[in-house]
Order: structure tokens, then sequence, then C-alpha cells
């Protein structure tokens, strides 16, 4: 048996189950055929490209450390409220407040990876997903893994001054191994996976299996993976993903979203893995580039 082979088995052997709510998890809402159709694809076999190591369990982070890519990140400060560029301490707060509920979350459910979505484009998932991620990652011995799943429309390399490729696409189409995707910066304890490059068949890759082992296997070696993702309503990305994720926090433009999408997106995750709303853009929140920003967090309710 290979060493990989036995680090997984292991790891399978220790793991914790994984925490569902007690609802049952609906199928299809509101006849939502993408969401059908991608949830059906999760179920065919997944195909395993040769030569490709799986990133097993006994992994550390310095290993991965020493093996994944180093570019130099240049974030923008426009971006990060944590930048002493950003006058908004309140905005950088609230993503403190949002970081502890989660904390407090994790007490009673073993919560790790968090899909970060929304009903439509622009409401915020990636500022959100970016500055949650920066929000952990400056906490004392915290680890996070930024991971962006918009292979559709992707900006967090934009904000983070990473180059955008090679990335997820490229690994889930068997193009390269995980090591070749993973990016990190001697200034933070982040690591970041960006989208790769552009493809034809965005949903068919993220259900093709390969996602579900990544975020799987690599997840134990991290506090904190973050997945930014497209919206919800516009294309059957998101609901792929949240499957292979512990939680789903949904990014609510204050003012904007109109409250039947609101509605729409909470049903297709609730009774599954629905963790909160951030309401973000809220209007009694200090201003921030322009807009306010308010991350009102806790479990959605009926
Ligand atoms: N609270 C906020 N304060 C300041 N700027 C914000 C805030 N929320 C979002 N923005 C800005 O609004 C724009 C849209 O946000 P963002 O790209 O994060 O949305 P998105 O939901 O990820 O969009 P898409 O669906 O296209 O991926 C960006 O320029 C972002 O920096
Ligand atoms: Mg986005």
């Amino acid at each position: 048996m290979s060493r990989i082979h036995e680090a997984l088995k292991r790891a399978e052997e220790q793991k914790p189950p994984a925490w569902k709510p007690s609802e049952p998890t609906p199928l299809g809402f509101g006849g939502n055929v993408n969401t059908a159709v991608a949830r059906e694809a999760l179920h065919s076999p997944t195909p395993t490209p040769k030569g490709i190591p799986t990133v097993g369990r006994g992994l550390r982070l310095e290993e991965l450390r020493q093996r994944c890519i180093k570019p130099g990140w240049e974030l923008n400060p426009d971006c990060d409220v944590f930048s002493t560029k950003q006058s908004s301490s309140l905005c950088a707060e609230q993503f403190r407040t949002l970081r502890s509920h989660l904390y407090r979350l994790r007490e009673k459910n073993p919560i790790r990876t968090l899909l970060v979505t929304s009903a439509l484009p622009g409401e915020g998932k990636t500022f959100v997903a970016l500055n949650l991620a920066l929000a952990i990652a400056r906490q004392h011995e915290r680890k996070a893994l930024l991971i962006d799943a918009d292979l559709r429309a992707s900006s967090l390399h934009a904000r983070l001054g990473a180059p955008a490729a090679p990335g997820l696409s490229d690994f889930l189409g068997a193009k390269v191994d995980e090591f070749s995707i993973l990016q990190a910066d001697p200034k933070f304890e982040l690591f970041f996976v960006p989208a790769g490059r552009p493809v034809p068949n965005p949903s068919e890759l993220l259900a093709n299996g390969m996602l579900k082992a990544f975020i799987h296997g690599i997840s134990p070696v991290f506090d904190w993976v973050i997945v930014d993702a497209p919206p919800v309503l516009a294309v059957a990305d998101a609901g792929i993903i949240a499957d292979f994720c512990d939680g789903v926090i949904v990014v609510v433009r204050a003012g904007e979203t109109a409250h039947n999408l609101v509605k729409t997106t909470l049903q297709e995750f609730r009774g599954s893995n629905l963790l909160g709303v951030v309401l973000n853009g809220g209007s009694e929140a200090a201003n921030y580039g322009g807009y306010a920003c308010s991350a009102g967090f806790g479990l959605a309710k009926r």
C-alpha cells in the first residue's frame, strides 16, 4: 500500500462525522433544473486523473508551504478593510464580529469549510470572502485557505494581486497537481487557490469529484477554508460546491437584493448546511469606499 493511500485511510478512520443539521436535505428546490442536474452529476463516478497526487490528511502545513508557489502578492488596499488606507475601522470590526460568530458556531458544530454565495452578481460575495479570510489569517497562528471557485467571473486574484493561473479550473481539468495551484505569501497566514484559466464547462468540472476530494483532503490543514462562489440564481455552481462544504454563508446586499430572491436563495440551502446571512452595505454601518458594510450574522430564520 502506498504511503499516500495509508495516510488517507488513517485520516478517514480518524475523521469526525460530518455535521449536518437535523432537518433532511431537500432536493431540487422550486423545480430548479440546474440544481437538480448538478446534484445528479455529483453521484456520477469520480474520474481520477493519472499521475496527479491527492493531498492527504497526513499532510502538514509546513510541507504545503514548501511545495506551493510563493508569487508575492500585492493586496489592493481598497479591497482590504484592515488596511491602514481604509478609514473604516467599523467595517473591520464587523468582520471580526463575523469571525467570532463563526467560532461560536463551531463550538457546537464541526464547521471548517465555508461557501460564500449570494442570490445575484455584485452583492459582495468576493468582498466578504476575502475580508473574512484576512480577518482569520490576522489572528495569531490561525491559518486560512481561500479558494476562488467562481470559474466564470473570478476576481480574487486581482484583489490579492496574485497570479490568476494555474488555478482550480486547471486542476479540475487534470492539467496540473494540487501543489501547482496553491499560493502562499510570507506576510499572511493565508493560502490561496485562484480560479485558473477560463473553461467552457465550469459546472461539469466542479462536479467531477476532484474539488470534493481536494477540499476533503486539504481542509484539516487549515483552521478555516473559505470558498468564493458564483451567485446561486444565475448558475448551478454554488449548489454543487455547497455539497462539499460544512456551511454556507449567503451575502445579501442591503437595500438592493429583492426579498423574494433572498428567500429563494436561502431555500436552496435551508435544511442542509445554511449557516447564516451576511448583510452587506447596511445603512447603519460606517461608510467604506462609498459603501457601508454591515456583517450581520446569525442563523437564518424561516
Ligand atoms: N461593503 C462593501 N464596501 C465597499 N465595497 C464593497 C462592499 N461590498 C462590495 N463592494 C464592492 O462592490 C463590488 C462588487 O462586490 P463583489 O465583487 O465582492 O461582489 P460579488 O458578489 O462577488 O460579485 P460577482 O457575482 O460578480 O462575483 C466590488 O467592487 C467590491 O469591492
Ligand atoms: Mg465575486
